[in-house]
């Protein structure tokens, strides 16, 4: 299958996503607005990022009719060890309520756990069922969730999450979680996928130092394989989780780079650039590492509601 950038996944979400972590409100605003002229359909927000209200500014500013765009964000669960107290049932209902008003929206298209960071998990998931049903959003699913915290809520006999998005990129392919989502029809979306590149979130307080000496062994062949396909190393990043079967969601905020992104959609990697990639495999998440979890491993056990 040729995959363009508004080829759709299961769940009719664009593969070529835009995230908006650390942007300021501001610059969601404006870079939002970049993201949907250049082309993409799918904007990823999130609680957490504290810039909805920009966001919600620059969808509305870039003028495209609502029903062409896909828009995720998620919740955030709580973490007690951050003395972030866990959200109950009512309280993940009134956040999306809140999280409306800020990007002046009726409804999103994707609404999902950030991660599994609380016991109170099921019973989020049960009020992301609901809020399905009342239509203030169209799908939900999970972010950062393994195969033991995806069981927890087919176990309890609870509605299927349609989508996880996890971290995704050559040093971090996780391909057991990859295959039984597959098998499950769990669309797989991949955040961070520009994680190897040595300019990833460079900038100060962004945390891409972290792990900079576990990604450095990659960079040659990186860099070597970009070259002998003429492509730039971020465009094949990108596109490597593409061909994958991955929707991609990356972040840039300077509109060349923006432009640039897109163009993973227009070439294809041969089979053995792919396989050259795939070993640089260390299942080595970096992008929470700044924040001192790994938010797979970090889930408390879970109370059964
Ligand atoms: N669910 C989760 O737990 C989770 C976690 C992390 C991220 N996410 C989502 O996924 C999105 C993407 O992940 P991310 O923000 O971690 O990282 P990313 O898209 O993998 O990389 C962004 C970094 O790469 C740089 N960059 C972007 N395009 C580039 C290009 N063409 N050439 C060189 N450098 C380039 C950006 O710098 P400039 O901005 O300076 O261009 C920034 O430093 C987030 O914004 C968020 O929406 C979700």
């Amino acid at each position: 299958m040729k995959i363009t950038a508004s080829s759709l996944s299961g769940i009719g979400m664009p593969f070529a996503g835009f995230g908006t972590y650390q942007l300021t409100a501001d610059q969601a605003e404006f870079c939002v607005k970049e993201a949907l002229n250049a082309g993409f359909r799918h904007i990823d927000s999130a609680e957490a990022y504290n810039n909805e209200e920009g966001t919600g500014r620059g969808i509305k500013t870039a003028g495209i009719p609502r029903e062409k765009i896909f828009i995720t964000t998620k919740v955030f669960p709580g973490y007690r060890q951050w003395d972030i107290p866990d959200k109950n049932g009512v309280q993940t209902i009134e956040t999306l309520k809140n999280q409306l008003r800020k990007l002046e929206l009726d409804y999103v298209d994707l609404y999902l756990i950030h991660a599994p960071l609380s016991e109170l998990r099921l019973e989020q998931w049960q009020a992301l069922t609901e809020l399905k049903k009342s239509g203030l959003t169209k799908h939900i699913g999970v972010s950062n969730f393994g195969i033991e915290q995806i069981n927890e809520i087919l176990n309890a006999g609870l509605e299927k999450p349609e989508a996880n998005q996890i971290e995704f990129h050559p040093l971090c392919n996780r391909s057991g979680l990859t295959d039984y989502m597959r098998n499950k029809s769990i669309s797989p979306v991949a955040y961070s996928p520009l994680a190897p590149l040595s300019g990833w979130r460079i900038e100060e307080g962004q945390g891409g130092n972290v792990l900079t000496e576990t990604r450095k062994p990659s960079r040659s062949v990186i860099r070597e394989t970009a070259a002998e396909l003429h492509v730039s190393e971020a465009a094949m990043l990108l596109r490597w989780g593409i061909q994958h079967g991955y929707s991609v969601i990356t972040k840039s905020s300077k509109p060349e780079r923006i432009r640039e992104n897109l163009k993973a959609y227009d070439f294809e990697i041969p089979e053995s650039c792919m396989k050259r990639l795939d070993m640089l495999n260390r299942n080595q998440p970096i992008a929470w590492a700044a924040s001192g979890i790994n938010p797979m491993d970090a889930a408390p056990p879970v109370s059964i509601p």
